[in-house]
């Protein structure tokens, strides 16, 4: 993984003309989507050239801050492609990765991204046909969503460094990170949690954490007030304070200037973890 973390593919737009084509990364994992892709092409099968492949060792190896990373960098689409259930290399690998899509398409929504620019797909090695049906019905789908603004516009690319940010935090790593287990063999008092209410509370956590990391996006060059904030953010200013609590606790953000009776609160830029 540090592998591909390191080789993000470079974003900058190709010329062709007038004609705009999606960038779309492909990552496939090496035992299964990879071969796959690989037959499709020593099969001949036909399929579109926007998809650049990254070898990946498992299809839980890619990171919510990575597949952010990437949408940061200007790609319109990522497709993640791994072996299928019960067939991961890794033994479980994948169904780490169910896990993980699904906070991703969380935080893209959050931020502003369609979720629909992210694709899993399940694709064996002897899946040659598949993996070019996969290929086409994707960058159509691309194609209609139409090129991603993230680079161009202000307003997403702070709500995507926010989403990034709140990926990163403890509280959503280790939430994703033991949702098998909770579901599977329980707490540590070995009660077992039902799917639909750990979503629940995966899905709420990650809107707060999105909600304090966008505070500390928006807070970095300007010093605001709950009131500004609770406007930009579309929030109600009672909820935006029990944010600010939690982050003055954490240290994280600082009273400034108040103007009057209206304190006003700054990022703190060095300071502990989110
Ligand atoms: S090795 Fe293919 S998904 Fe894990």
């Amino acid at each position: 993984m540090a592998e591909a973390q390191s080789k993000i593919p470079d974003m900058k737009p190709e010329p062709k003309g007038d004609e705009w084509e999606p960038k779309i990364i492909g990552f496939l994992c090496n035992w299964c989507s990879y071969a796959g892709a690989d037959l499709c092409g020593v099969s001949r099968y036909q399929y579109p050239t926007n998809v650049r492949p990254v070898r990946v060792m498992c299809s839980t190896r890619i990171s919510p801050h990575l597949v952010l990373d990437i949408f940061k960098a200007g790609a319109d689409g990522i497709l993640l492609g791994g072996c299928h259930l019960n067939d991961c290399h890794y033994i479980s690998g994948n169904f780490y990765t169910e896990k993980r899509v699904r906070l991703m398409w969380k935080l893209l929504e959050d931020a502003g991204i369609d979720p629909k620019r992210l694709r899993l797909e399940w694709v064996s090695a002897s899946e040659g046909e598949k993996f070019s049906k996969v290929v086409t019905e994707f960058t159509e789908q691309v194609t209609k969503l139409g090129p991603s603004n993230v680079r161009k516009d202000n307003v997403l690319k702070t709500q995507v460094a926010a989403a990034d940010n709140a990926s990163e935090t403890f509280r959503l790593r280790a939430l994703v990170g033991k949702e098998l287990d909770l579901e599977k063999k329980g707490n540590v008092y070995g009660n077992k949690l039902e799917q639909t209410e750990l979503e629940k509370l995966i899905d709420q956590a990650t809107k707060e954490e999105f909600e304090r990391a966008l505070i500390l996006e928006l807070s970095k060059s300007k010093a605001m007030s709950v009131k500004e904030l609770g406007k930009i953010m579309n929030v109600p200013t009672d909820k935006v304070l029990r944010h600010i609590v939690a982050l003055r606790q954490k240290n994280l953000l600082a009273m400034e200037h108040p103007e009057g009776f209206t304190p006003t609160y700054k990022t703190i830029e060095i300071g502990g973890e989110l």
